[in-house]
C-alpha cells in the first residue's frame, strides 16, 4: 500500500487543534487560571428556542412508527431546501430547489467539493485564509497560488488578470480578517473567473453579520455568478449549530465545464458518499427560517455584534490597529509593539489568560496579526478587553 504522499506536505496538525493542545497544556499546568477563550470561532449562545422546539417535536416523530424517518434524501429534505430558497429570495436571488444541497456544515463541503475537480488545476487562495482551503488542496496535491491580502489592500485582494487560475477561493465576510467585499469588488471577481473559465468557491458562512445593506451577502447577488460560482453557507455561526452541524451549498445548474454540469456531478458525489443530515437536525435548521427563528437568531447575532463593537472600542482606545468587527464576528488586530503572532498569542495566554488565534496560522501575511472572535459571552469579552487595556498601559 502506498500512502497519499501529499500528507507529508501538511503542517503537523490543523491550526485549531494546535491551539487547543497549547491551551489544554497551559490549563493543566495552571488549573486556577481563568482563561477567556476568544480563539476558535465557536458560539456561546445556545440554540435558539425555535430550533430546540422543532428538534424535540422531530424526536417524538422519530419515536413513532407512523412518522419515523429512515434514510433521507442525500441532498436534504424539501422542507429545508424550500426554506433556504425563501431566504435567498429575500436577497433577490432566485434558486431552483435542486440547486440547494443540505450539508453537515460549510467546512465538510468546502473540502468535499474538490472531488469534482482535476488534480492539475491551479488554485488561487488569498493569504491570510481559513486553513481548510489550503490544507484540503495540499492533501490533493494541487498547485496553490497565493494572493496577498494586507493592510494596503484592506485585506480584500482583487484579481490580477495576468495571473491565471482555475479554482478561486473567496470568503466574505472574511475569516480571519473580518473584511467584506463590496458589490464592485465581487463583480471584478466574477468577471475574472468568467474570463478564466474558472470556478469561484465562495464561503458565505458569516453573511448574517453584514449589517451594511450596500454590501452583498451572497455572491449569487452578482449577475453571472451562477455561471462561475458555488456558495457554501452554514447555520453554525448564525443559529448556534457549531455542535449540531448543518449547512447548505448552492451549486447552480448553469455551471458547466467541459460539457459537464457541476450540479449533476455534485449530486452524483453526494448520493454516493453522503447519507444526508439527520432529519431531526434538518427540522431544527428549518425552524431557523420561521419568523420566530429569524428573530431569535438576529438577537444572537446582535449580541455578538455588540461584543465586536466593545472589542473595537477597546483597541481604538489603546491604539491597537485593527480591521473587521463591523460586518463580521472577527476582529483582526496588529500585534502591539512589533510582536510576532505566536509571540503575542503566548503573551496573551500566559500573562493575560486570553486565548486568541495567531494570524500566522492563517498564512504568511497573517504574521504580526492576531484574530479575536466576538463569539464569547459579554462579561468575558469585557474582562478580556480590560486585561488587554491594562497590559497596554503597562
Ligand atoms: C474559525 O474559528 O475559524 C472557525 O470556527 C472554524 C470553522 O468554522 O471551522
Amino acid at each position: 500500500m502506498k500512502i497519499n504522499e501529499n500528507y507529508r506536505n501538511l503542517k503537523e496538525s490543523y491550526l485549531f487543534s494546535t491551539i487547543s493542545r497549547k491551551v489544554s497544556e497551559y490549563q493543566k499546568e495552571h488549573p486556577d487560571a481563568k482563561l477567556i477563550r476568544l480563539g476558535i470561532g465557536d458560539v456561546t449562545i445556545p440554540l435558539c428556542g425555535a430550533a430546540v422546539e422543532a428538534m424535540k417535536a422531530a424526536c417524538d416523530e422519530m419515536g413513532r412508527k407512523d412518522s419515523f424517518h429512515g434514510y433521507g434524501p442525500e441532498q436534504g429534505y424539501d422542507f429545508l431546501r424550500e426554506s433556504v430558497q425563501g431566504y435567498y429570495r429575500q436577497k433577490g436571488v432566485s434558486l431552483g430547489l435542486d440547486e440547494i444541497f443540505i450539508s453537515d456544515g460549510a467546512k465538510s463541503d468546502l473540502g468535499n467539493i474538490l472531488d469534482l475537480f482535476g488534480a492539475d488545476n491551479r488554485v488561487l487562495i488569498p493569504d491570510p485564509v481559513y486553513p481548510v482551503y489550503v490544507d484540503t488542496n495540499i492533501m490533493a496535491g494541487r498547485e496553490i497560488i497565493y494572493l496577498d491580502a494586507n493592510m494596503e489592500n484592506g485585506f480584500l485582494p482583487l484579481p490580477d488578470p495576468g495571473v491565471p487560475a482555475d479554482i478561486i477561493y473567496l470568503c466574505s465576510p472574511n475569516n480571519p480578517t473580518g473584511a467584506v467585499y463590496n458589490r464592485e469588488q465581487l463583480r471584478a471577481w466574477v468577471d475574472y473567473a468568467t474570463a478564466q473559465n474558472a470556478v469561484i468557491l465562495f464561503d458565505a458562512a458569516y453573511e448574517a453579520f453584514i449589517s451594511d445593506p450596500s454590501l452583498p451577502e451572497s455572491i449569487m447577488e452578482i449577475e453571472g455568478a451562477d455561471r462561475c460560482a458555488i456558495e457554501f453557507c452554514s447555520f453554525s455561526k448564525t443559529a448556534g449549530f457549531t455542535g449540531t452541524r448543518c449547512g447548505y451549498t448552492i451549486v447552480p445548474k448553469n455551471l458547466v465545464f467541459d460539457g459537464m454540469k457541476l450540479n449533476s456531478m455534485w449530486l452524483r458525489r453526494q448520493t454516493t458518499k453522503f447519507n444526508g443530515v439527520p432529519y431531526i437536525v434538518q427540522r431544527g435548521a428549518a425552524a431557523v427560517f420561521t419568523p420566530e427563528g429569524l428573530k431569535q437568531c438576529k438577537e444572537a447575532v446582535d449580541y455578538y455584534r455588540e461584543n465586536a463593537r466593545i472589542m473595537c472600542e477597546a483597541f481604538q482606545e489603546v491604539g491597537i490597529e485593527y480591521i473587521g468587527g463591523k460586518n463580521s464576528p472577527y476582529v483582526w488586530i496588529r500585534c502591539p509593539n512589533g510582536m510576532g503572532s505566536w509571540e503575542y498569542f503566548d503573551y496573551l495566554l500566559h500573562e493575560l489568560n486570553v486565548v486568541g488565534t495567531p494570524g500566522e496560522g492563517f498564512g504568511k501575511n497573517g504574521e504580526g496579526y492576531l484574530r479575536l472572535t466576538a463569539f464569547g459571552d459579554r462579561d468575558n469579552t469585557i474582562e478580556a478587553m480590560n486585561r488587554i487595556r491594562n497590559s497596554m498601559k503597562k
